[in-house]
């Protein structure tokens, strides 16, 4: 049997073990989830285990662990190295959902649930590559996986695990599915992805909360004052006016910029799945460099004095916001975090004090199109969907990606699956059923065009 009857077959016992995954709840950034993030790592370890792995692990951290398991072929083969992770944003805002996060359901051939794309859909696909290609004569290719905890919360630990396991995850390429594609009838392949500044900031009025009346007019209102600075940030061309905020970032070559605007991109369609009468970003760029190739400066949220049920007149002493800034190359994030943070205080009325403290950032990254690892990947996209992929720019943020290449050197392919409609991270996350058995048949693709483009 060939391995792509093997996944036609197998196509509702993929789907069952799939929403047994998406039905625990992993998520990384609330302790309360604790027993279900550990118990989805136990999951996917023993997930590897039934799929033919030689040994898999769950290898401890000072955090979530990490899922390492291996298929080691032949000494002469290459290895692939896949990463995923296991764990997911939270759910809210709850009463969103059309349907509970952790109760996936299949409608309009998509799977909603929390994970169903990010990532726990697209990390299940890679051990339903192999287990098919286990069944049906064997993987071309010696085969590593390492699946995190973390990746939602800044995979602090991951980092320590590369740096101290250099060896057992020695490899010739890395293959992730954490990304997206054009649409189902453009495949595309991530070649970029963007780096990540985030952090907060307190703006301190006067020691108390204050009567609004009895001092309002005379002492500087903290929220007032923040989001003065806040909206200072940008100018009129919606440039970041942070002082030496563009200085390492690298300006695309006309040709570069020419073939990124070809990727097939509907400007009303855009508008119109999000509802908006018209888009905003920096004069002078489209909206596919805007999301890919330019960086950004954006609110994740803000706080502050009464947001109670009807009014209280008051002057609150303390304001708050979420600040993250996306960036591309070469930026780097404690550089731009630290310019953030001494420009941020010095438009600081004297009126007010201001803290900054950073949350963690990640570095962007490129990858090669030039690569044996890409080709394969292009000729994998080719014969499961009949179209050349398109090389594109991701706006999202896989910080280990600059890690893997800086640490191991080795270069990552980016074979994403999702759509940007999927909404992830969002209510009502979704993953197209097409998506997840296709992705699995273009997976066990790579590996077939790997290993022979390797061996020339
Ligand atoms: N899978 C996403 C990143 C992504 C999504 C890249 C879509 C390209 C297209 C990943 O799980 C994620 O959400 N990353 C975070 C960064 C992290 C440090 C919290 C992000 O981009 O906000
Ligand atoms: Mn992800
Ligand atoms: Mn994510």
């Amino acid at each position: 049997m060939s391995a792509v009857d093997y996944i036609k077959d197998n196509k509702q016992k993929f789907l069952d073990e799939l929403f047994d995954l998406l039905r625990i709840p992993s998520v990384s950034a609330d302790p309360a989830y604790k027993n279900d993030v550990l118990k989805t790592a136990e999951f996917v370890k023993e997930s590897l285990e039934k799929a033919g792995v030689d040994k898999a692990e769950i290898c401890k951290t000072a955090g979530y662990p990490i899922v390492y398991g291996e298929k080691m072929v032949d000494p002469n083969l290459p290895t692939v190295l896949v990463y995923g992770h296991y764990d997911v944003q939270p759910a809210d805002p709850l009463e969103l959902w059309d349907s509970p996060a952790f109760e996936p359901v299949i409608k309009n051939d998509k799977i909603y649930a929390r994970g169903a794309c990010d990532d726990k859909g697209q990390m299940y696909m890679h051990v339903k590559a192999f287990e098919a290609m286990m069944n049906t004569g064997g993987v071309a290719c010696n085969v590593k996986f390492m699946i995190e905890g973390e990746e939602e919360v800044g995979s602090e630990n991951l980092e320590i695990f590369v740096k101290e396991n250099r060896e057992k995850l020695a490899a010739d390429v890395i293959l992730i599915s954490d990304t997206s594609m054009i649409s189902l009838d453009t495949p595309s392949i991530t070649v970029g992805l963007r780096g990540l500044s985030y952090l907060q900031v307190e703006v301190t009025g006067p020691n108390r909360d204050l009567h609004s009346g009895v001092y309002g007019g005379a002492v500087a209102n903290p929220i007032n004052e923040l989001c003065k600075m806040i909206a200072s940030l940008k100018d009129d061309k919606n440039r970041i006016t942070i002082p030496g905020f563009y200085d390492k970032v690298a300006e695309l070559t006309a040709d570069e910029r020419k073939a990124l605007n070809e990727a097939p991109f509907d400007l009303d369609e855009y508008k119109k799945d999000l509802n908006i009468e018209d888009i905003s970003g920096e004069d002078g760029y489209t909206t596919l460099e805007r999301s890919g190739i330019r960086p950004t400066l954006d609110v994740n949220g803000i706080w502050g004095g009464y947001i109670g049920e009807g009014a209280k007149t008051v002057l609150p002493s303390k304001a708050y916001a979420k600040i993250s800034m996306r960036l591309v190359p070469n930026q780097v994030s404690d550089e731009i975090t630290e310019l953030f943070e001494k420009h941020f205080k010095s438009i600081a009325p004297k009126s007010v004090k201001v803290k900054v403290t950073p949350h963690h950032g990640g570095e962007p990254a490129v990858t090669p199109t030039d690569s044996v690892a890409y080709a394969a990947a292009s000729d994998a996209f080719v014969e499961a969907w009949g179209k050349e992929p398109i090389p594109t720019r991701d706006g999202g943020s896989i910080p280990i990606v600059s890690l893997f290449k800086e640490e191991l050197g080795l270069d990552t392919v980016l074979m994403g699956f999702g759509l940007d409609s999927d909404a992830i991270h969002s209510p009502n996350e979704h993953y197209g059923v097409t998506n997840f058995m296709k992705g699995i048949e273009t997976i066990t693709l790579f590996y077939k065009h790997f290993a022979a483009k390797s061996k020339n």
